[in-house]
């Protein structure tokens, strides 16, 4: 088969293997790493990817050669836990939290979440799809293709809807695949204070059901934390969302460890989000489940805890970890997956070669869509990421700057120079 446009020169690419399954264990440490390579692309899918020169058996006048000398080049890289969707910002408490207010007192006080839930439930849609958009650009520039994003700012079902409906839309409208997931439960509204059950109800009865109806979220997530939802709270949510059809998340053991764990497996979650204060056993029982762990050190490391999600102890415990951005605007304001790369080496002792696997294969089992992207297997999508450096180790190295220079999705150069070249 002839490709349209062959990728050439390259001085590493990194291949993830995709086993069929997320990497878990030991396998995490395992890919392909091509040296002096070249990607093959036709009709935006992955054509071919192999060493030296491309064969002629791909080639013929029409196709476009590119040359990449001295790049890196890996899967476009996938963001599998945000809360993209939100208005306002939160500097407002910055001061609070370096004086030390603990990030649930500030929640407990009406600020935090329930901050920025008034902002966006003032928004309109045209606001909230701009801003969004906005954070969009800001990750397709830092080499990310795909995401997973959650409603929870609304905790009512207008606004959640609104959120869920910008979603759809920009799913369409923007370069950037979304998967997107309903995450009413994210905290207790003002006018259910007290009512948590009441709410959780309205959740199960009136949302839930709305959401699936309008087909407007693949997943459901739940936090799970003192003074938020109780273990078993979350297991109401998350059991009522299972029976409706959607997957599973669960925000657990993130700054208390209450049972988030044990509430993953008995629900059959994809995945158990944060695990910042994880004990032995809730590593073994996600290990045991094959529940993906999806670690978001930003979120650590702008809480300014000092205890790591225990990236590595999981992984010698069996279990496939990612690693996400969390990207909102209390816990983790930032949308450079990057820098969270660059965490997962230097807070969390990662290898390179288990970063990248944490973002390409194994992010993209977690938000299911890796019969379509998550490596460079022939047939999937042509979405790739080329970093301004010549080797792995280089682009976690040289820490908090875009060192992605091109973006191709679907075979189309949508970055260039760090720039937005196609909308
Ligand atoms: O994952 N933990 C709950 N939700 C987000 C924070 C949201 C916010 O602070 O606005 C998180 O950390
Ligand atoms: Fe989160």
């Amino acid at each position: 088969m002839i490709a349209d446009k062959i990728l050439v020169n390259f001085q590493q690419i990194f291949c993830p293997i995709d086993m069929g399954h997320p990497l878990r264990g030991a396998d995490m440490n395992e890919a392909t790493i091509i040296e002096k390579g070249y990607i093959a692309i036709k009709d935006g899918k992955i054509l071919a990817v192999g060493q030296g020169k491309p064969d002629k058996k791909f080639m013929n006048a029409n196709t476009e050669i590119i040359d990449y000398t001295g790049k890196f080049a890996t899967p476009g890289l996938i963001d599998c836990h945000t809360h993209l969707v939100y208005g306002g910002s939160r500097e407002s408490e910055f001061a609070q939290k370096l004086n030390g207010v603990p990030y649930l007192d500030i929640l407990a006080a009406g600020g935090g979440i329930l901050n920025t839930v008034k902002s966006t439930r003032a928004a309109s849609f045209e606001k909230l799809h701009k801003k969004t958009a906005g954070l969009l650009d800001e990750m397709l520039i830092h080499g990310v293709t795909t995401v997973e994003a959650k409603s929870g700012y609304g905790l009512d079902w207008q606004t959640e809807q609104r959120q869920l409906q910008v979603l759809k839309e920009l799913n369409k409208d923007h370069i950037i695949d979304i998967t997107a997931t309903f995450m009413g439960a994210h905290a207790i509204p003002v006018e259910y204070k007290d009512q948590s059950e009441e709410f959780i109800d309205l959740i199960i009865e009136e949302m839930l059901p709305e959401v699936k109806k309008e087909n407007l979220a693949e997943f459901c997530d739940v936090f799970c934390e003192t003074g938020v939802f109780t273990a078993e709270q979350s297991k109401r949510v998350l059991q009522a969302a299972k029976e409706l059809g959607f997957k599973l998340r669960i925000h657990a053991d993130e700054i208390d460890e209450i049972g988030g764990t044990s509430v993953a497996t008995e629900v059959g979650a994809t995945s158990a989000e944060h695990l910042m204060v994880i004990s032995e056993k809730g590593i073994e029982q996600l290990s045991k489940a094959n529940i993906i762990g999806n670690l978001l050190p930003g979120t650590t490391f702008s809480l300014m805890e000092s205890t790591y999600a225990p990236a590595k102890k999981m992984i010698e415990k069996g279990m496939a970890i990612t690693l996400t951005t969390d990207c909102n605007p209390g816990s983790c304001p930032t949308a450079n997956l990057q820098f969270i790369m660059q965490l997962g080496c230097l807070m969390q002792q990662l290898t390179p070669t288990q970063v990248y696997n944490a973002v390409t294969i194994n992010a993209a089992y977690s938000v299911c869509r890796n019969k379509t992207v998550g490596s460079f297997d022939v047939g999937k999508n042509a979405d790739i990421t080329i970093f301004n450096a010549s080797n792995i180790d280089y682009t976690l190295y040289f820490f908090a700057t875009n060192l992605v220079n091109e973006v191709y999705k679907n075979g189309e150069l949508v970055v260039q120079h760090h720039q937005k070249v196609k909308s």
